[in-house]
């Protein structure tokens, strides 16, 4: 339901405008003093040859209806809508399953991808944000109605896998850390760097074992399979926290028997040149760099990866549309990319999107694997769920299965700490900031959801209001108990939900929806401060109630849309 929406299709009776004119005519006042829309009737000054404030005057009696009262204040017309009413029209479309979400997708297949670790390195913070972005652009799009895919295009190929397995055969037997053989892999390739600085055979040996690796060789092949059984057996620990599935894991080694296909079409076409040995596709036109197809030496790179797992995306996994989570660093490479795709003439490359996002620091720290100077992620989430434990002991000692509600609360602190913002910006984590149950934190929310499951118990266990607040049960037929300015807020905010999420489906920004709980929580919230809502008039609660549930109820599927669980009691 949209006011604007009900007073534009009123109004295309009354003016010579259309429904679309109207829509985008229609103001929301400052003020809600004056009214929920406003028309301001000076767009209509000279084709009706009449002041402003003729017109709203003249026309004020005309555009009344029964949901709403109209008055001319100077030259707008301002419309106040009859709250009970809409509130009553709501609920009930509500029950007959009407109230919606946005239906834009239309069946397309998006294909996400997403996380995309490096085998043998460390799960990076980048990577760590390209997961809950990605997976919330998975939740929220295949709501609004498209056909979502997530690839895990893993790091598994290229030179720096010679180097590792190099370093394994040199210090293996040193380096040792059974528990956890992502830190003993990240030693290695540190002691790898340190090394080759005096002794260059290192890098020769390196490009000999990845030469044998490039070969099928099966003693290169065996090394580089446990680099990736480790690691993936690692990642799988995280993604199990953060509750995160993938539909295909496909690395980047996949693609190696397709990219000489990719090359050859380049070819064919006559965009391939030669340049300094090198062979690339030349991008003056746009002043880029060329795009690197094969180094002097023949080898493939990232960006022939790409290339032929953009093919197989369109042309082998039927994908529409093709979006790449990856830091804003890679850039370039996306855009050289789909161009390469355009000059090929691949209509679908306007449908390739890079959706870059900023950088992220730890209690204001930079991080870079080379140096070893990495964060490990799962030290992080733990931290969070520590401090989630500790400020469940302060507020709720006696809760039940407390160590669960800690691992939700504080996972989801992280990562709705990071959804927060639009995905662009830098983000400066502090986890004793991200893990409040106070300001805009998901804490918050969280909070704020378990609060209204707690009411309905209570009501329950109360009035035997067993059905209190249920949406699919009877409506309350007089909603005005909760038509004061603070259920009128609340029920503002619940009605801007589908707006909300089509917003954030539309600009790929989970952070729209994340601003929205953050809102609609603290409306709640206001609400439930100044409403005494166990009140002992039956009615009068169930209309409460009901718009707690309701509000209850977003909460729960956004959160759940971001990937953030939303526990029953905190
Ligand atoms: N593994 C890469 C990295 O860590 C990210 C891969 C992103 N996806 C892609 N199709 N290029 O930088």
């Amino acid at each position: 339901m949209s006011f604007m929406k009900l007073v534009a299709q009123k109004l295309q009776t009354v003016f010579p405008l259309s429904e679309e004119e109207l829509l985008l005519a229609l103001e929301t006042p400052a003020n809600e003093a004056f009214g929920d829309v406003a028309f301001p009737c000076f767009i209509l000054a000279k084709k009706l040859k009449r002041s402003p404030q003729q017109i709203a005057a003249e026309f004020a009696p005309l555009a009344a209806s029964d949901w709403w009262s109209v008055h001319a204040e100077g030259p707008y017309l301002n419309f106040k809508m009859n709250r009970p009413r809409l509130m009553k029209r709501w609920f009930d479309e509500q029950l007959s399953g009407n109230g919606g979400t946005p239906s834009v997708g239309g069946g397309k297949r998006v294909i996400i991808d997403m996380s995309s670790p490096n085998i043998a390195k460390p799960f990076g913070i980048g990577h760590l944000r390209s997961t809950m972005i990605g997976h919330a652009l998975y939740r929220i799009l295949r709501k609004v109605g498209y056909e979502t895919v997530s690839v895990n295009h893993l790091g598994d190929w290229g030179t720096q896998f010679g180097k590792m397995i190099a370093a394994h055969l040199e210090w293996g037997h040193e380096i040792v850390a059974a528990d956890d053989p992502i830190k003993a892999y990240l030693a290695l390739y540190v002691k790898f760097h340190e090394e080759a600085k005096s002794r260059p055979e290192l890098e020769l040996q390196a490009r000999e074992w990845f030469a044998r690796l490039e070969a099928g060789d099966s003693q290169a092949l065996a090394y580089w399979n446990q680099f990736i059984s480790d690691s993936k057996t690692e990642f799988q620990k995280l993604y199990d926290r953060l509750g995160v599935h993938f539909d295909y894991v496909l690395g980047e080694s996949f693609y190696n028997d397709k990219m000489d296909a990719a090359a050859d079409e380049l070819e064919r076409l006559g965009l391939l040149e030669e340049s300094d040995g090198a062979m690339v596709v030349r991008l003056d036109e746009e002043e880029l760099p060329p795009c690197i197809i094969k180094k002097s030496d023949g080898a493939s790179i990232y960006a022939t990866r790409d290339l032929a797992t953009a093919l197989y995306r369109h042309d082998v996994m039927k994908g529409d549309q093709l979006l790449y989570v990856v830091g804003s660093e890679q850039s370039l490479h996306f855009r050289q990319l789909f161009l390469v795709l355009d000059r090929m003439g691949k209509p679908w490359a306007k449908q390739c999107k890079h959706v870059p996002f900023g950088l992220m620091r730890l209690n204001g720290q930079k991080m870079s694997t080379r140096k070893g100077q990495v964060v490990f992620l799962e030290d992080v989430l733990d931290e969070a769920v520590r401090h989630a434990l500790l400020k469940i002991n302060e507020k709720n000692p006696n809760l039940e299965r407390k160590l669960e509600v800690a691992e939700a609360v504080g996972i989801g602190a992280v990562v709705f700490g990071d959804l927060k913002h639009s995905r662009i910006l830098e983000v400066d984590f502090n986890i004793a900031d991200t893990v409040n149950f106070e300001g805009e934190t998901g804490p918050y929310v969280q909070y704020s959801y378990a609060r209204i499951q707690s009411l309905l118990r209570k009501a329950a266990r109360q009035y035997g209001d067993h059905s209190a607040g249920e949406i699919n049960g009877t409506s309350p037929s007089d909603f005005t108990a909760v038509s004061s300015d603070y259920g009128w807020q609340l029920f503002k905010k619940l009605i801007a939900y589908p707006e909300a999420l089509r917003q954030a489906a539309e600009r790929l920004e989970p952070s729209l929806l994340t601003r929205y709980l953050i809102d609609l929580a603290q409306s709640f919230n206001r609400f439930y401060h100044h409403e005494r809502i166990m009140t002992d008039n039956a009615e009068d609660r169930q209309a409460k109630l009901k718009l707690a549930k309701a509000a209850g109820q977003r909460l729960q599927e956004g959160l759940q849309l971001l990937g953030v669980q939303a526990p029953e009691e905190i």
